[in-house]
Parts: C-alpha cells; sequence; structure tokens
C-alpha cells in the first residue's frame, strides 16, 4: 500500500498537524495505518502521548543497533500506530555518511519486514534536509509538501520542489508528488495570491482542497487526539476529510 512522506524543508508549514490527521482519518476508515516519526523533535510522539522509555526503543534502536522496526511499534489513541522519534534520533544526521545506503536505510527495512504489504504508512519528516528527512523521501513512493500560505511559502515550494528534481536524478524515477496549501485564510488577499501563484506553477501537483487556518487544527494536538477525536464537527475535520477523499480518488493514497 501507499508510502508516503511529508516532507518540506521548511518548518512550522503543517506537516505533522497533516500526517496525524491523515493517518487518524484513515484509522477510523479501517485502513490500519502506521506513522512513522522522523523528527527528532518527536512532535507527533509526543501528540500520540507515547512514551520511549529509552532511545533505542524509538526510531533511533533500528537506525543505531538494527532493531525492528515491526518491534518499535507503539499502540497510540484512535487506533493509531506509531513508530516514535527521540531527540537522540538527531544523531543519525551526524553518525552516519550521506551515501546511498545511508539515505536508504529505512527503505530498505520497511521492505525487509513487509511493513506496508498491507497498510499505508505516513512519514512524519522533520524540517531540516539531511539524512533523516531524506529517508523519508526514499522510503517514500509519494510525497506529500504542506505550504502554508505565509509570505515565505513559494520560497519554501521552490527549494523543497529543487530537492525532488535533484533526488529523481538519483533514484532515477519521478518521484510523485502533491503541494497542499495549508493555514489557508480566505480573508486575506495573500492566500489567494500565493493559491493562483502556486497553481501557475505546480498546475495538477497542487491539491484541489485547501486547509484552512482553524483553531481545533491547533488546539486538538494539546488535548492529544487529532482533529477528528477533539472537534469532528469543525473545519479543520472538514478539510482534512476532504483532503482524504481527493487523494483516495486520485490514487495517490490509495
Ligand atoms: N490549519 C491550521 N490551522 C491552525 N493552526 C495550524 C494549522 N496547521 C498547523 N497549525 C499549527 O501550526 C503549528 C505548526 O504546525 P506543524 O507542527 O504541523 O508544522 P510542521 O511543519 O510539522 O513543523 P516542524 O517543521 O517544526 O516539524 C502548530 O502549532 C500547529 O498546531
Ligand atoms: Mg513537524
Amino acid at each position: 500500500m501507499a508510502k508516503v512522506a511529508v516532507f518540506n524543508q521548511k518548518g512550522g508549514v503543517g506537516k505533522t498537524t497533516t500526517a496525524l490527521n491523515l493517518a487518524a482519518l484513515l484509522a477510523r476508515r479501517g485502513a490500519d495505518p502506521l506513522i512513522i516519526d522522523l523528527d527528532p523533535q518527536a512532535h507527533l510522539t509526543a501528540i500520540c502521548d507515547v512514551n520511549v522509555a529509552a532511545p533505542e526503543r524509538s526510531l533511533y534502536g533500528y537506525f543505531s543497533v538494527g532493531a525492528s522496526l515491526a518491534g518499535l511499534i507503539k499502540l497510540a489513541g484512535g487506533g493509531l500506530k506509531i513508530i516514535p522519534s527521540h531527540l537522540d534520533l538527531a544523531k543519525v544526521d551526524t553518525l552516519f555518511g550521506k551515501g546511498p545506503n545511508a539515505l536508504n536505510r529505512l527503505n530498505y527495512g520497511i521492505l525487509k519486514e513487509n511493513l506496508n504489504t498491507d497498510r499505508p504508512i505516513i512519514m512524519d519528516a522533520c524540517p531540516m534536509l539531511g539524512v533523516l528527512s531524506l529517508n523519508s523521501v526514499f522510503a517514500a513512493d509519494r510525497v506529500l509538501v504542506p505550504i502554508s500560505t505565509d509570505y515565505l511559502s513559494i520560497k519554501g515550494a521552490l527549494q523543497t520542489e529543487r530537492t525532488l528534481k535533484a533526488l529523481e536524478q538519483v533514484l532515477k524515477k519521478r518521484i510523485e508528488r502533491r503541494f497542499l496549501l495549508t493555514r489557508f485564510d480566505r480573508r486575506r488577499k495573500m492566500s489567494w495570491a500565493i493559491d493562483r501563484q502556486m497553481r501557475e506553477r505546480f498546475g495538477a501537483d497542487v491539491c484541489e482542497t485547501r486547509i484552512a487556518e482553524n483553531v481545533s487544527l491547533a488546539e486538538s494536538p494539546f488535548h492529544n487526539r487529532s482533529v477528528f477525536g477533539h472537534a469532528p464537527e469543525s473545519r479543520g475535520a472538514r478539510d482534512y476529510t476532504a483532503l482524504l477523499d481527493e487523494l483516495q480518488i486520485c490514487g495517490f493514497l490509495g
């Protein structure tokens, strides 16, 4: 099934919010998704309220001592399964080289353990471009790029597009991607201008669905919940439902 990396080298654009809510809705639809938290900030791990007893019990254990990925899976609320992160995961960027083997490690483990034979995998990447975030792209068959509609968003989108193009040369295949406008405020002219520029520049690679700025999306992590557990009638829940519908219909997250 699909392996999707939620990736943008720019920080604070809605990667974690998007990974959490897409996975939560997939779980509600009975798809048994697996989240992999590749960000040493471990925001998604914290939102899922998962306790990691030692660094080796997180994804770091796979990279540092070769722990099995399946053995690292934890059960979170709402039927979500997650391979958690830990601050020590930051060491991966310096401990291991940047050669193809280092960048392919997660991909190798997922394939070896048949982790996604009957479940989709959603990977939450960290905002820096390094070994960890590139592992998510190498392991993915599709990349979802959240773009928050602020004034630096187009710059972040172009940077990420350049990175994906460079990786396509290495991987010798096209990386299927979709850009997703997040934190969209329809009262702001800037949001509409960014929407127009993104669609002119990236065409069909931009999701039709936009995720609006929404207080329930911002507050639900505080309650260790997805927006569907916290405020199922909210605008945020409606937007992420529309997004998953769109991604499933076009086969991006089939
Ligand atoms: N549509 C939205 N409406 C309101 N707040 C949002 C929305 N999307 C994200 N946020 C909030 O914006 C902040 C950044 O979002 P998030 O953590 O998802 O971004 P990120 O790209 O994962 O950040 P990082 O690069 O640090 O990992 C969070 O406080 C989150 O709750
Ligand atoms: Mg994040």
